[in-house]
């Protein structure tokens, strides 16, 4: 407790794995030690955000209630092990995990300690077991209704697969339409029936969706006042976590980049995660102060990294800095994962002190930032579910990935500084200027009219190479690509050609757009598209197709649709993002070398502008005679502000 204090720790997560401890039996259940440790920290001053314990289930329930064990997809039945390593639909592991939840609220619902509920952990397993069949052909049924409708949506005469019986519908796995290795040139998983699997893989999203919602309202009938979350991982691709979030009382998400990671992608994770409750600051749940024991080489962080990165969160909309863990464990998987208190035990080492030295300027900011928000003018479109469709695809191209567009669009903007919502495909729109919408393969129901309506009043919108080609099922939309997107871009995508890696073609300008002018490499997938209505911007400069448009613009009501047809070099879109930028009047609040990033934050009539430099030396900003208060120093600032390799300023302004 006292590290704890010397290092401005104000909330802890407890008790995260402890379900074996809690319940000992199934008729025995044992509080008493945790009784004691939140007694203990409420008497020091600190919070607790208190886990259900239910990731990992006791070995005494496995070994009563196989059926909790989930059947993997190569069609193994699981042994007891591991963690979150329980079947989402057995009903044993439903009733108990929602047992243990309600104890522990009625238990606490007046501790001192309670500040938030953390729901599981990490929630993430698919299991192909016999009852997970049964409850995906009920899943099914709510869904489709009827067994012709299911025939439909998946197009089940393709290689004889009609069904006439709800229980001839079979999970898509290893052993049937799924693969893994190399399939018809596919190094990577595959499947032969798209429809099938992207419903598998909303199911399974849903049926742990399902545990975390039965624990949710029996700690919700106990605790109304109490908010709860569960800790979400970014761009973790098996769970559609847009649906996810209408169940959290606030975003939480454990944020673990290698150290190579681009700062770029890192800022994008944040913001998606922001982007899930639609701007709502979220929890920063885990971070490691040092290194991480599961990447293949897990490099400290840096001195002044840990800090860097607490304030990157912060400045991208996080009201929460938390660590995984606070003490090094000393035996199995984490003993190498960093931690606040390290094996020596005592406080004498850089990475506490860098703690100590964050939860001081912490607790001097008080509750200054807490609950502001992020204005974003520009948004780019993200969903699960066409992550899913884009990478299910068999063709045209391996190696395209549904997140490295994202990326690619996302530094495009971050390198400006200018400042990003991640949004739902049916998300409102109304209130951006440009939205972007990587590959946006899968248009479901509505999401064609959401874009027509804000590109009718005056928006601009963006979309890229093979985009609108199916709906929500993965049928083609008949008619030629881009289907629905068609009239609001007008164009007409004939043919889509994959280029093998060291094949390459070029975006040759028609006239200078921006900075944009002359030829910029692109490749891995060209559309051959026809003018139907939109203007040819610059045009293909090889191959049979050159001279066909690569870039097109078309103006629709008030506003314009841009189409980029194959995948340009990044220097392309970062010139093109900048245009268009430019023409909507959006900027970086600040003008900084590469390498600094700017993030804003606003609350009542102040202005939060977080100045973070990644750069390995000095910067210098221009501040251009505006008054500022510098947070982290409490000095005044004005002309210009000088910051160190790593180092970070929160610059304070009132609003007129
Ligand atoms: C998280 C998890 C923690 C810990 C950490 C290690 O995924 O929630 O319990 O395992 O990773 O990085």
């Amino acid at each position: 407790m006292s590290l704890f204090k010397q290092a401005g720790i104000n909330i802890v997560t407890v008790p995260v794995f402890s379900w074996a401890k809690l319940q000992p039996s199934e008729d025995v259940f044992d509080f008493e030690w945790l009784d004691k440790i939140l007694d203990l920290i409420a008497d020091n001053g600190i919070y607790a955000c208190l886990a259900t314990s239910t990731a990992a289930q006791p070995a005494w329930m496995s070994k009563k209630y196989p059926e909790i064990l989930p059947v993997d997809i190569e069609g193994r039945k699981r042994k007891h092990g591991s963690r979150v390593n329980f079947c989402p639909n057995s009903r044993v592991y439903r009733k108990f995990s929602t047992e243990l939840a309600k104890k522990l609220a009625e238990r606490y619902e007046n501790h001192p300690a309670l500040l938030v509920w953390h729901i599981g952990n990490e929630y993430g397993t698919y299991c192909y077991c016999d009852n997970c069949a049964e409850e995906f052909r009920t899943w099914l049924k709510d869904r489709y209704g009827t067994i012709e409708e299911v025939n439909k949506r998946w197009n089940m005469s393709f290689w004889g697969h009609t069904v006439y019986d709800w229980d001839e519908i079979v999970p898509p796995s290893y052993l049937n339409e799924m693969g893994k290795g190399v399939f018809l040139g596919y190094p990577r998983d595959y499947t032969c029936f798209q429809g099938i699997s992207l419903d598998y893989n909303r199911f399974m999203s849903d049926s742990s969706l399902e545990c975390y919602k039965g624990e949710y309202e029996a700690i919700k009938s106990i605790t109304p006042d109490i908010p709860i979350t569960t800790n979400l991982m970014g761009t973790f691709k098996p769970f559609d976590y847009f649906k996810w979030a209408e169940h959290l009382d606030i975003i939480s998400w454990d944020n673990y980049p290698a150290m190579n990671d681009q700062t770029s992608n890192i800022a994008m994770r944040h913001d998606l995660m922001r982007g899930l409750k639609d701007g709502l600051p979220f929890m920063l749940m885990e971070q490691t102060p040092s290194q991480q024991n599961w990447q293949p080489y897990n490099s400290l962080k840096r001195p002044g990294v840990m800090r860097l990165w607490s304030y990157q969160a912060v400045a991208h909309g996080a009201d929460t800095v938390m660590f995984f863990q606070l003490r090094r464990s000393f035996g199995a998987s984490e003993k190498y994962h960093g931690a606040l208190i390290e094996h020596v035990g005592h406080e004498n080492t850089r990475v506490f002190k860098e703690c100590a030295q964050l939860g001081k300027e912490l607790k001097a900011l008080g509750d200054r930032i807490l609950d502001s928000r992020i204005r974003s003018k520009a948004a780019i479109m993200f969903g699960w579910d066409n992550w899913w469709a884009v990478e299910f695809s068999s063709g045209p191209s391996r190696e395209l990935k549904y997140v490295e567009q994202i990326e690619k669009y996302y530094k495009a903007f971050y390198d400006l500084n200018v400042p990003i919502d991640m949004v739902k495909p049916d998300a409102d729109l109304s209130k951006y200027d440009i939205v972007v919408a990587p590959v946006l393969y899968m248009v479901k129901a509505g999401v064609a009219e959401n874009i027509h309506q804000f590109v009718k009043n005056g928006g601009t919108f963006v979309t890229t190479f093979f985009s609108g080609i199916v709906n929500e099922n993965d049928l083609v939309k008949l008619g030629g690509y881009p289907g629905e997107l068609r009239k609001i871009l007008g164009i007409w995508a004939e043919e889509i050609d994959a280029l093998t890696p060291d094949m390459k073609n070029s975006i040759v300008m028609k006239e200078p757009v921006g900075n944009l002018q002359g030829g910029y490499s692109c490749g891995m997938l060209c559309d051959l598209i026809h003018l139907e209505g939109a203007n040819a911007l610059a045009v293909y400069g090889k191959d049979f197709y050159a001279g066909m448009p690569v870039l097109t613009e078309n103006s629709f009501g008030k506003g314009k649709a841009y189409y980029i047809a194959s995948d340009p070099e990044q220097g392309f879109i970062n010139e093109f993002i900048k245009y268009l930028c430019y023409k909507k009047g959006i900027s970086s609040p600040m003008m900084v070398d590469e390498g600094v990033e700017v993030s804003q934050r606003f609350k009542d009539k102040r202005e939060f502008t977080f100045i973070l430099n990644h750069n390995n030396f000095e910067v210098s900003i221009d501040l251009k005679n505006m008054k500022y208060t510098n947070l982290l120093t409490e000095k005044a600032a004005e002309k210009m502000i000088s910051l160190g390799p790593k180092d970070v300023a929160i610059l304070e302004r009132m609003l007129e």
